[in-house]
């Protein structure tokens, strides 16, 4: 009997074929599922990702309510033409903080997860308001109104403390200083502006007017946000742990 006609009585036998297909799933299934449980962690730790800073989490959730994701991804994936395009591929570790996660699934516009510092603020907030006054035959539509919507950091600290619940490790320090890292970030220049702390709390946040307006808007927090994107790994130092 050929190897052929063995498999025919499997396939003639409907309780047997189910008796063997359960048995392929389960071996797969184990195979696949059982390493998860040894890992201590499936997502290595990568030096310089930290949660976001108060203005970055409230652009963020801007970001959200516009609802940019749909014609938006934020994972650069590890292949050739997207790393020559966009840059090194998404870490795991990039979105860690991310509650929901931005990756997205559709890409009407590019990848933005490595936007941040690619371009100026001037140029953002002038692609923002009027994304044809730049890229001509652009389909992006115009979000100048962020621009007449003032902002204070009033709930930012219940914002993050709802982060912290389901797993971003905001320390007590970063909860009880959210409101003056907020407005340092924003306003550096104001009276307790305190630039140092925000910087110890949070490395590498820019801090700036970031919409060159007097007063803070959502565009200063949308634009916070789009210019660390991708910007805590140093990719010059980065290498993969070939361990996991
Ligand atoms: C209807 C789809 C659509 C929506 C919604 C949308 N965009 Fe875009 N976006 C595009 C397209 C298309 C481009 C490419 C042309 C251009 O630069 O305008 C683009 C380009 C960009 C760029 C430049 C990226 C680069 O690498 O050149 C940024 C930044 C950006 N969008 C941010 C946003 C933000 C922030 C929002 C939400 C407030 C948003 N977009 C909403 C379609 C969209």
């Amino acid at each position: 009997m050929g190897i052929l006609d063995k498999h025919a009585v499997l396939e003639k036998n409907a309780t047997l074929l189910l008796v063997g297909s359960l048995l392929v799933v389960t071996v797969g299934g184990i195979v696949e599922i059982a390493p998860l449980f040894y890992l201590q962690n499936t997502i290595e730790d990568v030096e310089g990702m930290r949660p976001y800073s108060p203005l970055e989490l409230q652009g963020r959730d801007i970001y959200i309510r516009e609802g940019c994701y749909v014609c938006h991804s934020q994972m650069i994936r590890p292949m050739r033409d997207e790393v020559e395009r966009y840059g090194h591929y998404s870490l795991a570790a990039e979105s860690q903080y991310d509650r929901p996660f931005q990756w997205g699934s559709k890409r009407t516009g590019p990848d933005l997860a490595r936007v941040g510092g690619r371009y100026s603020d001037e140029w953002q907030v002038d692609h923002l308001a009027n994304p044809q006054s730049v890229v001509p035959e652009s389909i992006m539509p115009k979000y100048g109104y962020l621009l007449d919507r003032p902002i204070e950091p009033k709930y930012i600290r219940e914002v993050m403390e709802a982060n912290a619940i389901v797993g971003v490790p905001y320390s007590e320090e970063q909860l009880a200083n959210a409101e003056a890292d907020w407005l340092a970030q924003a306003d550096p220049d104001g009276e307790n502006s305190d630039v140092d702390a925000l910087l110890a709390r949070y490395p590498k946040a820019q801090v700036r007017n970031f919409d060159a307006q007097p007063g803070i808007t959502e565009m200063d927090a949308l634009v916070a946000y789009l210019q660390m994107l991708g910007t805590l790994v140093d990719f010059s130092t980065f290498t993969p742990d070939a361990s996991r």
